[in-house]
């Protein structure tokens, strides 16, 4: 496996398989690397022929200086990981190498994406998260980029960012990895109890229901039995549980046969925020 830390370097390396005509998927990621992560480096290698994962713990996307602080960073292991599942190029660039002393100011009109869910808890996250995956996508020029289904509203950003930079990049979605059980995997289940987990497990149950019963049954009740099932566990606090249309986000209480639907989900077990969705059409 390749490993650059300077744009210059990573830059003239791809310049091969670039002439090559070579398909590039770039995996943009935080480190801390688990399976889900895994997940997008395999369905990566079947769709490309080089696979770029980034591992850069971006300052512009966090709103508390002190979670930017205590992210965790464990580097060893994680190029560990990516040596082990065959990953071509590891990039793990400096704050300094992304962001210059001059940095232009960035906004991108995200609509309705930015107002509700995790844009409104997380005032100018998403401006973050776009700013760096627009630099890496400049400087990658990837043919293909993989992201979790698991952070929707994130998925849904990047497309929008893909259509007003027009860049000829494919999002690919990944499915969510879940255990056996169907907790969607996530580096936060890991502050999790036994127990916790046990309890977490209501969030999929909540989820399965609306999807099971979304073309039958009328959608403000359909929500109300979903609450009805977290309910039934306690010391589960719900953040949010909506049923929107996927590009907008935006709720509905009728299904548009000419649109696409999902459940989003946000609830507190342990003090840990869980975040979970599921596709419904
Ligand atoms: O999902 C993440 O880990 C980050 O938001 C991303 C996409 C790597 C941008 O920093």
């Amino acid at each position: 496996m390749n490993i650059f830390r300077t744009r210059q370097a990573l830059q003239t390396y791809l310049d091969g398989p670039r002439k090559a005509t070579l398909r590039i998927a770039l995996i943009p990621t935080m480190g801390a690397l688990h399976e889900g992560h895994l997940s997008l480096l395999k369905e990566a290698q079947q769709i490309a022929d080089i696979v770029v994962c980034s591992i850069f713990v971006n300052p512009t996307q966090f709103n508390d200086p002190g979670d930017l602080e205590k992210y965790p960073r464990p580097e060893e292991n994680d190029l560990r990981l990516l040596q082990e599942i065959g990953c071509d190029v590891a990039f793990l660039p400096s704050v300094e190498e992304m962001y210059g002393p001059a940095e232009e100011p960035w906004h991108l009109d995200l609509g309705n994406l930015e107002q509700v869910w995790e844009g409104e808890k997380r005032r100018g996250h998403f401006q973050g998260v776009t700013q760096i995956v627009y630099k890496l996508f400049r400087l990658v020029e990837p043919d293909i980029a993989c992201f979790g289904q698991k952070d929707f509203q994130q998925v849904m950003v990047i497309q929008r960012l893909i259509e007003l930079k027009k860049l000829p990049v494919r999002l690919h979605i990944v499915p969510t990895v879940r255990n056996e059980e169907g907790l969607a995997l996530s580096s936060r289940n890991m502050r999790l109890s036994e127990v916790g987990k046990r309890k977490a497990l209501v969030l999929y149950r909540a989820l399965n229901h609306i999807k099971r019963h979304f073309k039958d049954h009328d959608l403000n009740i359909l929500r109300q039995e979903a609450l009805d099932i977290l309910h039934q566990e306690k010391e589960i606090d719900i953040e949010y549980l909506a049923i929107c249309e996927t590009r907008s986000l935006q709720e509905i209480d009728r299904i548009d046969p000419a649109k696409n639907h999902v459940a989003l989900l946000v609830a507190w077990v342990e003090g840990v925020r869980l975040i979970d969705n599921m596709l419904l059409d």
